[in-house]
C-alpha cells in the first residue's frame, strides 16, 4: 500500500477517535511484513491513565491477529504535525526496529521518518539476553 492510500486510512481512522476529555483526535495506520493493513484511534477513558493512543491501538489490533513486525505506520494528529508520544515510540520499537514512520498532516502534507531517527539509542528485544522469540 503507497504512502498517500495509507495516510487516507488514518483520516478516516482518526473520526473514530474516542475523545471527550482532551477533544484531540489521532487515527493511525501500519502495514505489516505481509503486506496487511491495520489502522486505529485513540479511546480515552474517564479514569484518564487507561487511555491508548492511536499507534497502539493500530499495532495491538495487528500484533493480536498475529503480525509481529511493522513496515511502516502513519500518524494523524489534530495539531501541525502530532509527533508519537514516548510510549508509543518504544512500542513501535518492539515490532518495528526498522520502521517507517510518516507523521501527516494531510495526504499532500507529510514527513517520512525512521524509527531511529525518532528513538535514538533505543532499548528493544534484541537486547535482552538470548533475544525474543518473533514468530508467531
Ligand atoms: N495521542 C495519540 O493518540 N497518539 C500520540 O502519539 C499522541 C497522543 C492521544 C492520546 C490522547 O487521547 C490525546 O492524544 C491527547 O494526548
Amino acid at each position: 500500500m503507497n504512502d498517500i492510500e495509507l495516510i487516507k486510512l488514518a483520516l478516516k481512522a482518526k473520526e473514530n477517535a474516542y475523545v471527550p476529555y482532551s477533544k484531540f483526535r489521532v487515527g493511525s495506520a501500519l502495514v505489516t511484513a505481509d503486506g496487511s493493513v491495520y489502522t486505529g484511534c485513540n479511546i480515552e477513558n474517564a479514569s484518564y491513565s487507561p487511555t491508548i493512543c492511536a499507534e497502539r491501538t493500530a499495532i495491538s489490533k495487528a500484533v493480536s491477529d498475529g503480525h509481529r513486525e511493522i513496515k511502516k505506520i502513519v500518524i494523524v494528529g489534530d495539531s501541525n504535525f502530532t509527533y508519537p508520544c514516548g510510549v508509543c515510540r518504544q512500542v513501535i520499537r518492539e515490532f518495528g526496529k526498522d520502521a517507517e514512520i510518516i507523521i501527516a498532516n494531510d495526504v499532500d502534507n507529510y514527513r517520512k521518518y525512521k524509527l531511529e531517527d525518532l528513538l535514538p539509542h533505543s532499548f528493544g528485544p534484541e537486547d535482552l539476553s538470548g533475544g525474543v522469540e518473533k514468530s508467531v
